[in-house]
């Protein structure tokens, strides 16, 4: 098997997908665009983030306020992060709750599922960054629509691939951010150059040839994961990491890395 199939059964498998749902781009932040360039936004419309998020999946949501579209703010810093604050700013205009599984600011953490739960209760899409939740915790991707995840933090890997996810339950249709010629299906005709069709799998949002340099290093990464894991699985069981609660008490440790990386 080359190295980008194996790499991408990897990847699935980290998240507990299909390979034909992941697709290797340039950055997290890259991921983190691709529902702004792929919905029909109206008027009205809103996203919610928290203030604890990542600058990045905050700024991406802001192209859109020349729609008309509100980029509503939870208040997080400095207390318990809940998701009752979350719903608080939500409504049936709420297109997207972008959220991070774990706060690179705080290590607040949050389960998937509710996450999922909470965007379902006013139809809203939920776009995940897993960037400091991949290779410590389980990452139960089918639960978000689009998640992304960097690969240098807890997965080892190096900058320049990043790891994303769509979920073909709901948006089997979403147009790529960028297209290319890795986002068309079969080949190109001389005779009608502008005639093409999107793949039908993740591939699509791949514009061009993926990182391969940095893939290799991901692949390698990957291959020792199942190496790490029961140490995480020890650690996680001895600080309570798998009940729900937050890192709160553990921060200091985890924000320094999330620094470094
Ligand atoms: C949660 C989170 N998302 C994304 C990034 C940056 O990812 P990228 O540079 O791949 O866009 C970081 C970097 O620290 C991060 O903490």
């Amino acid at each position: 098997m080359d190295l980008l199939a194996r790499c991408r059964q990897r990847a699935a498998a980290l998240l507990g997908v299909e390979s034909a749902d992941v697709a290797f781009l340039s950055s997290a932040t890259e991921g983190a665009n691709q529902l702004v360039a792929g919905l029909d936004w109206r008027a009205g419309d809103n996203v919610v983030v928290e203030d604890i998020e990542f600058p990045s999946d905050i700024y991406v949501w802001t192209q859109l306020e020349r729609l008309g579209v509100e980029v509503r703010v939870a208040r997080q810093w400095g207390g318990e992060a809940s998701l009752e604050r979350l719903a608080a700013v939500m409504d049936e205009r709420t297109r997207v709750l972008a959220i991070s599984q774990v706060s690179y600011l705080t290590g607040r953490r949050y389960r998937l599922e509710d996450l999922a739960a909470l965007a379902a209760r006013v139809g809203a899409l939920l776009s995940v960054d897993a960037t400091h939740a991949a290779g410590v915790l389980p990452v139960a991707a089918r639960h978000a629509d689009v998640l992304v995840s960097s690969c240098y933090k807890f997965l080892l890997g190096a900058h320049g691939a990043a790891i994303f996810y769509r979920n073909p339950r709901r948006l089997t249709d979403l147009s790529p951010q960028a297209i290319g010629w890795h986002s068309a299906a079969g080949h190109h005709r001389v005779e009608a150059p502008t005639r093409y069709r999107l793949r039908p799998d993740a591939t699509r949002f791949e514009s061009g040839n993926p990182p391969f340099l940095a893939l290799a290093v991901l692949d390698n990464a990957l291959a020792y994961k199942d190496l790490f894991s029961p140490a995480w699985a020890l650690v996680r069981r001895r600080y309570g990491w798998n009940d729900g609660r937050s890192f709160r008490g553990h921060t200091p440790v985890l924000a320094t890395l999330a620094i470094r990386g």
